[in-house]
């Protein structure tokens, strides 16, 4: 039961609200760990983590703000602001960067959801460990100079900044959907 407590009470906490402290380096292996037991077809662990803190957040956010600005010349200042900004909330950001093997049996977005279910597992793990955490992609995500800033691959895929921290503030709620909804008995 206490397993089905923390996913029934599971909710993410803004980045904006997550501070100090954060998992520290054998917590960090903990979280990290046991993110890795989800399943994956064919055992190829397409997936792999890149640890962003310290003064590397700030660093990173500058990079955004100067590539937003390269891509809209007339990007608002409040727009860059929050580019620069978006990663010195949260004192630890595990970015899960998916290394899909192409050409194999089984098909990349099995790969791709391992890496997804890796994404939840860290989020999960986090709160279990009394964290805040958020799982965000945002346009940084998906823009390759980015990306190849921070050492991916061509054909590597950010699937998430998993934000983790201490919630400086309760974590808004949101409607969640309708189990009914959503369910059905299948009756062939
Ligand atoms: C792949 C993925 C990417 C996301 N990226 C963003 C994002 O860039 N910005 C954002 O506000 N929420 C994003 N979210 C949503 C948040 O992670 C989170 O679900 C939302 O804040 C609602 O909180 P909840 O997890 O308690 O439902 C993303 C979710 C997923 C699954």
């Amino acid at each position: 039961m206490h397993a089905l407590d923390v996913l029934d009470r599971r909710r993410s906490v803004p980045s904006r609200l997550l501070s100090l402290p954060g998992p520290d380096d054998a917590q960090l292996d903990a979280l990290l760990t046991a993110a890795m037991r989800v399943p994956d077809h064919g055992k190829l662990a397409p997936w792999r983590f890149l640890l962003i803190r310290g003064p590397s957040r700030a660093v990173l956010g500058e990079r955004l703000a100067a590539r937003a600005l390269a891509i809209d010349p007339k990007a608002s200042t409040a727009a860059l602001e929050k580019d620069r900004e978006r990663f010195n909330h949260a004192p630890v950001i595990v970015a899960v960067i998916a290394a899909p093997v192409e050409g194999h049996k089984v098909p990349v977005v099995e790969q791709l959801m391992s890496g997804g279910a890796v994404c939840f597992a860290l989020l999960q793990g986090a709160q279990a460990m009394g964290f805040g955490a958020q799982w965000l992609t945002g346009w940084a995500a998906y823009d390759r100079e980015i990306l190849a800033g921070l050492g991916l691959a061509p054909h590597e895929q950010l699937l998430g900044f998993i934000h983790i921290g201490t919630a400086t503030a309760e974590a808004p709620e949101r409607v969640r959907p309708e189990l009914a909804a959503k369910r059905t008995d299948w009756r062939p």
